[in-house]
């Protein structure tokens, strides 16, 4: 028991010896029961092609097959106890497997180490998640484009600088988000593609002299083919690092469009209101509704990114194949991936709940001088000025309604025709917020014939 005891010369502050420790920072268990349901799978799938190749014998296969479905049971039911000295989710498998079938078991870790295993595992797990996440975002994209046809012409202010820029229409800026999620989808969708190969079959780093065959593992777990070099098998991680890298980018779109709706709601701007389930009170101001969902969302990006920077920080200048240091690969995926797949609910839900303020958002779109760059167009267009120059006096009109203290269409003719004589009463059908988005009918501009066509687009590419 003494020499259990921390070390006298530096182990002032353990209470447990070195061996304790070292069992601490070595066990993954905590976190990679996780992976049970994938281990079991994947033994499943190995165990039954070591049989059909004659490594093991079929009456060893079946028990070992059947074995750890009853470990999967017991895991399931909550009934397993997992055992910090069995260090992972591999070995507390293998040893429950032991005690239920006996020696049959020590044949499943022919032909195969920790190391493949753990990376098909790991693998198992993430495509998951990719799936996970292109479904997540599919139901995203659905909900915010039931909000764009509803609002397919609804203006509202368009901004730069956060400055009131030009009018632009409800349903444009929520086909913004749809083209971004849509980036995110393609992306989620190539990285899926590009990871499903097989490590199985890759042993510690060398491949193994049995006869395997990988291609029927690889099938029965349903990747498209085995890893063609053994080395980069084990030592890879790039489908965790792919998932993070697409989940950063994801998570920062879902930031940006929740901290909109967070100005949006706010009582500066009533552009939205949002919807009592995705809103918390204040414990001492009666009269505040707070926008929880959409600052947690904000803040997702945060640990997301997190974990991208952490996982690539681990796997730099690690040499080939598999080093211990991997095993702070899981941690992070899931985190983030928890994290992820909760942000895309909740913003799916605000976004299905919130009601925009329809008439807020005309009064906002129509104040600061949103139309200026329509008069512009229209003194290039209708009086044939260079636009430098319809910008210089459309400047000036400006300046006048400023200092008159009204809108652009509230001037009179007079009043234009004091800075440029060109103009005539036509100007004021451009002035409106509502002609003004009408007349932007370029592709992919705000025009709400415009917006219904990505609409419709839209719909045929989600089926
Ligand atoms: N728990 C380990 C991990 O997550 C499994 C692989 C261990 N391999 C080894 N050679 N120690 O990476």
């Amino acid at each position: 028991m003494t020499e259990k005891k921390s070390n006298a010369m530096w182990g002032g502050r353990f209470a447990a010896g070195p061996d304790a420790i070292m069992e601490a920072i070595n066990a993954s268990i905590d976190f990679d029961k996780r992976l049970a349901s994938q281990d079991i799978a994947g033994s499943r799938a190995h165990a039954l092609m070591l049989s059909k190749q004659g490594i093991i014998t079929d009456t060893d296969a079946e028990a070992i097959r059947e074995g750890l479905l009853t470990v999967l049971s017991e895991i399931e039911a909550g009934e397993f106890t997992f055992s910090t000295a069995l260090e992972d989710i591999h070995m507390n498998v293998e040893a429950r497997l032991k005690e239920i079938i006996g020696d049959a078991a020590g044949r499943l870790h022919t032909a195969r180490s920790r190391n493949d295993q753990v990376a098909t595992d790991f693998k198992l797990w993430t495509r998951d998640q990719f799936d996970a996440a292109i479904s997540d975002v599919e139901a995203l994209i659905r909900a915010l484009i039931a909000q764009a046809e509803e609002g397919a012409d609804w203006v509202m202010p368009g901004f730069t600088h956060l400055q009131t820029a030009q009018p632009v229409t409800w349903g444009h800026h929520m086909m913004a988000y749809v083209e971004m999620l849509g980036r995110d989808l393609s992306r989620f969708k190539d990285a899926r593609a590009r990871m499903n190969e097989s490590p199985l079959g890759s042993a510690a780093l060398a491949g193994t002299g049995f006869p395997i065959d990988r291609h029927m593992t690889a099938e029965a777990l349903g990747f498209d083919r085995p890893t063609a070099n053994s080395l980069d098998a084990v030592a890879d991680r790039d489908f965790a690092l792919e998932f993070l890298s697409c989940a950063s980018i994801c998570a920062m779109h879902l930031s940006r469009f929740a901290e909109e709706l967070v100005i949006w709601s706010s009582a500066q701007f009533r552009f939205v209101t949002l919807s009592d389930r995705f809103s918390t009170g204040s414990s001492i101001m009666p009269q505040k509704k707070n926008p929880d969902a959409a600052e947690l969302i904000r803040a997702k990006i945060g640990r997301i990114f997190g974990a991208n920077v952490a996982l690539m920080t681990v796997m730099k200048g690690l040499p080939l194949a598999y080093s211990k240091d991997m095993q702070e690969d899981k941690e992070q995926v899931f985190d983030a991936a928890d994290n992820l797949m909760l942000a895309l609910a909740a913003m799916t839900g605000m976004v299905s709940d919130m009601t925009a303020n329809i008439d807020n958002l005309r009064a906002a779109a129509a104040s600061g001088f949103s139309t200026a760059t329509d008069l512009a167009d229209w003194l290039v267009r209708e009086a044939g000025l260079p636009f430098r120059d319809a910008h210089h006096v459309t400047g000036a009109l400006v300046a006048m309604a400023e200092k008159k203290g009204c809108d652009l269409p509230d001037l009179t003719l007079e009043d234009m025709n004091s800075v440029h004589e060109a103009i005539t009463e036509g100007v004021y059908d451009v002035l409106t917020v509502e002609n003004s988005v009408a007349s932007r009918t370029s592709y992919g501009g705000t025009a709400p014939a415009q917006v219904r066509a990505q609409i419709k687009r839209w719909k045929e590419v989600l089926g």
